[in-house]
């Protein structure tokens, strides 16, 4: 009796701990992790301790910025949220110097580790080996991640802080038809094999950027390829037999080949930026980005792997947090709107950033403060039309006119719409500041307090700005000194392959 007794409490206690040892090996499992980046080129700035709490909210443990704003970086303190960091293209070159190395690590990493932010990577530079933007490569940014990160070791952050530096497809061969046949360009192959080699030797990752709806489209591959849940007929089957069935999976295995012909076999690759405009682009909406990232986001959690490094985990940056009026469109209109937000805080589609796949909108932006329900529009006088386009091109080369172009939700306007389109749209950017000058427009413009929007053309009231943004296309020198910078190099390249994409406004 005593010893049946013993028995099956023995028995349960090793239950017990086996129960224990499954959940402890299941909590240890490295899982792929959701991040997102939040870029702030924008007139709607959201209050960052906002941003901190929409992403507590919504579970997203990971957050990648373009700059390293003091006011930004504090509002992340003890939030428990891993941070990356970025050193902009443009001050690159000032970084080659240990010694400014040094102080800008103190300044940016060590004064905010102290404060409990997490910093985890410091992006070396935003793309800075692609060629899509200005025809300009940087090439000493694996000079600059050297030292950065010997200085980081130096400190003491050699396990905890990582130097990387994001790339752009376009580093590998674009000719590829199978991700076999994957290596980095030639003029940047020595390059890049000496930083993975270093990366390698200090655990840091490789970041890739990765977009599979320009991709698909570049190559003219089926519009399906691009989506991860395998309604496309069409495949590709590499020449050691592993069947590709998405763009994702070929583009992170075409890196992978890259990599391991640089000799480094185990490297950790981050999708550093992965997503889906809702605007501006062929195939861009919000349905098109809603099942995007819900074939994607359960694919990540899932650890499932790609066919070339199955079970592999991999870590996902989604891009964006919201929309971005400010960001050059030199690519096209698509480059403002990259947000799975509005830049009001207002989720656009279904994302269930847990990765569980359930159909359920993210948490709205908490205490954002809208201004008035004001609108400012074209008073009809056509008297003089020279004044009125100039006006027109004037007010769309300070705001955001993308919805009007080709392919863009409020394309459908006729002339007149137009213009009080992009008169609205920079009163709500000046802050419907003083209505006879922001609304003026050489007397063509007057404030109504009717909403004007026409059936999807929503003309927008935006929100009151926590701070205000580099405003206007001269940022310049502004850029590098500002506390609030960030950097205009980045974000979906392309210019070269996709010259279909027509810079619409800018010649406006
Ligand atoms: C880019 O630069 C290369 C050489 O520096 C030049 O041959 C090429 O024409 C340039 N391309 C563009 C689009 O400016
Ligand atoms: C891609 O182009 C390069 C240079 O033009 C060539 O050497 C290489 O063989 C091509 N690769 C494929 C897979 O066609
Ligand atoms: C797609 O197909 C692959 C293998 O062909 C499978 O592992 C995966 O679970 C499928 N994904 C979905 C969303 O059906
Ligand atoms: C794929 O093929 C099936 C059967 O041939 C066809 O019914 C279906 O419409 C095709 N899907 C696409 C997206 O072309
Ligand atoms: C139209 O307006 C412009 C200034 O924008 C002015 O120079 C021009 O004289 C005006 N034309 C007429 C016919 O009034
Ligand atoms: C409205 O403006 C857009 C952008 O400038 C332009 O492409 C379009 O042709 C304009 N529509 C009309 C009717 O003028
Ligand atoms: C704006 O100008 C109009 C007409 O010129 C005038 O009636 C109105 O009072 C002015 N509004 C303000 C706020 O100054």
């Amino acid at each position: 009796m005593r010893s049946s007794l013993n028995f099956s409490v023995r028995v349960v206690a090793l239950m017990i701990v086996m129960t224990c040892c499954v959940l402890l090996f299941l909590t240890n499992n490295v899982e792929g992790v959701i991040g997102i980046n939040w870029g702030r080129m924008t007139t709607n700035r959201l209050i960052p301790s906002m941003v901190v709490d929409l992403l507590l909210q919504n579970g997203i443990r990971e957050v990648k910025m373009f700059s390293a704003s003091k006011n930004v970086l504090e509002a992340f303190s003890k939030s428990g949220i891993g941070v990356t960091i970025t050193i902009p293209n443009q001050v690159l070159e000032d970084l080659l110097d240990p010694q400014a190395v040094e102080r800008w690590i103190n300044q940016r990493v060590i004064a905010f580790k102290r404060e409990e932010v997490d910093i985890r990577y410091v992006s070396v530079g935003a793309d800075p080996y692609s060629k899509s933007y200005n025809n300009l490569t940087f090439y000493f940014a694996s000079d600059v991640l050297k030292v950065v990160q010997t200085g980081l070791n130096d400190a003491g952050y050699r396990e905890k802080v990582k130097a990387i530096i994001p790339h752009f497809f376009d580093v590998l061969n674009t000719n590829i038809s199978k991700p076999s046949e994957a290596d980095f360009r030639p003029d940047i192959k020595n390059i890049m094999v000496d930083l993975i080699r270093f990366q390698k030797e200090n655990n840091a990752p490789f970041f890739m950027d990765v977009f599979p709806i320009y991709y698909v489209h570049l190559r003219g591959w089926d519009p399906e390829f691009a989506f991860l849940d395998n309604k496309s007929n069409f495949s590709i089957v590499d020449h050691n037999g592993l069947k590709y069935t998405n763009a994702f999976d070929f583009l992170h295995d075409s890196f992978l080949w890259a990599i391991r012909k640089a000799g480094v076999r185990d490297m950790k690759l981050v999708a550093g930026q992965v997503g889906w405009p809702t605007d501006g682009y062929p195939n861009a909406s919000p349905e098109n980005a809603e099942r995007f990232y819900k074939s994607l986001l359960p694919y990540v959690t899932s650890n499932r792997g790609t066919p070339l490094h199955p079970g592999a985990p991999i870590d996902i940056y989604l891009h964006s947090l919201s929309d971005e009026n400010l960001l050059k469109i030199d690519r096209g209109a698509f480059q403002r709107h990259w947000g799975i937000y509005n830049f009001d805080g207002v989720p656009k589609y279904k994302i269930d950033f847990t990765g569980q796949g359930r159909d359920i909108f993210p948490t709205t932006a908490r205490g954002v403060t809208r201004m008035p329900q004001r609108w400012c529009i074209f008073n009809g006088d056509v008297s003089n039309v020279t004044k009125l386009k100039t006006e027109f091109q004037m007010a769309c080369q300070k705001a955001d006119c993308t919805p009007l172009a080709p392919g863009g939700s409020c394309s459908h306007l006729d002339f007149t719409h137009n213009i009080s389109y992009a008169f609205n749209m920079q009163f709500q950017m000046t802050g419907q500041y003083a209505e006879n000058k922001s609304c003026s427009f050489q007397g063509l413009g007057k404030v109504v307090p009717d909403n004007p929007s026409i059936g999807t053309c929503v003309f927008p009231i935006e929100i009151l700005a926590a701070e205000e943004a580099v405003a206007g296309v001269s940022f310049g020198a502004a850029l590098l000194g500002a506390a609030s910078g960030e950097s205009i190099h980045r974000v979906c390249g392309l210019a070269m392959f996709l010259p279909f994409l027509v810079a619409f406004l800018d010649s406006v």
